[in-house]
């Protein structure tokens, strides 16, 4: 497939360096902007040899990346709530004409499901998002594999960030500034990480889940959210006393309720992964829970979910 990638975060950086390996050809690659980019830390003149490079693509003009000769857009932009722009208006650009569209960006799928959906049924062009939600483990894949219809409830833990602030400041008695600090280091931290701890980010990847189960009607506005911001480390020392620990929990209930918080569990219990690991279990009509794990974060971790997501579509 011939990739169009649009934004230049850790995941859009990641994409162009690793689509090669997946023998996928970079034939554009610009920021939320549109510009071209030359990004620091990757070779864009090699991923772009021998492609058609993208031509005047200026600020204001991000559409204009999409002129190029691509098959696939892959959306990376920083995920924006409400109208999702300008991801939204990107996917709407290649859709209309007939290319196919990978979303690493949450906001389309979480905030304009059925638009998504309406815009991709009159398109030849397919969507995927399978990077949306979970980073690298392939939670979109499993439920379809299973049948929507199979999957009556999902939780789990779906914040590598806020994961990883919890599991530090628990284990090393850190404050949560100089914790958040290091997670933004790692490259794991939304551009914005007050989406991170305040459960913004987890709320959006529930409601995507709470679409694809119950075919659309959920935007981050249906959610229940509660963050991690007002957790002290002395509050993770007593739940330590009692063999507890404190995670940031999202769930689709049965009756199709969204909700994300604070939940307390036991400090072995399977939902208690450490660092910017993720974990959602599913529950099935007639195969009991499955858990999925691994990591939930990253620029390669995610980008590897993009690039499985567009080795499953169709050639054009
Ligand atoms: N900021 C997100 C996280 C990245 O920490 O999980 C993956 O969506």
């Amino acid at each position: 497939m011939r990739l169009a990638v649009v934004g230049a975060g850790a995941v859009g950086r990641s994409v162009v360096e690793l689509a090669g390996e997946y023998g996928h050809d970079v034939t554009a690659f610009a920021d939320s902007t549109g510009a071209v980019v030359d990004a620091d830390g990757v070779d864009v003149a090699a991923a772009l040899e021998h492609k058609e490079r993208v031509g005047s693509v200026g600020e204001d003009e991000p559409s204009a990346a999409l002129g190029a000769a691509y098959d696939c857009l892959v959306e990376a932009t920083p995920t924006t709530l409400g109208d999702a722009h300008p991801g939204f208006e990107h996917v709407e650009l290649a859709l209309e004409r007939d290319r196919h569209v990978v979303l690493a960006n949450k906001g389309p799928v979480a905030e304009r499901y059925d638009d998504l959906m309406a815009l991709a049924s009159a398109s030849d062009g397919e969507v995927r998002f399978e990077a949306t939600v979970g980073g690298a483990i392939p939670v979109i894949a499993t439920i379809e594999g299973m049948g929507p219809s199979h999957v009556t409830a999902a939780r789990g833990v779906l914040n590598g960030t806020a994961n990883f602030v919890l599991s530090r400041m628990a284990a090393e008695g850190l404050g949560y500034e100089h914790v958040l600090a290091e997670a933004q280091d790692l490259g794991v931290a939304e551009a914005d990480p007050s989406f991170d701890v305040e459960g913004t980010d987890a709320a959006l990847k529930c409601a995507i889940l709470a679409n694809v189960l119950h075919d659309g009607g959920y935007s981050l506005a249906d959610v229940d959210v509660e963050g991690i911001t007002e957790i002290p480390t002395s509050a993770l020392d007593l739940a330590a006393e009692d063999g507890r620990t404190v995670r940031l929990i999202g769930e689709v209930t049965e009756d199709g309720d969204v909700r994300v918080g604070p939940r307390l569990v036991t400090a072995n219990d399977t939902l208690a992964v450490s660092g910017t690991q993720n974990i959602v279990q599913l529950e099935t009509t007639n195969a009991g829970r499955l858990n999925i794990s691994g990591r939930g974060a990253g620029g390669p971790e995610t980008a590897s979910a993009v690039l499985a997501d567009v080795g499953r579509l169709p050639e054009r």
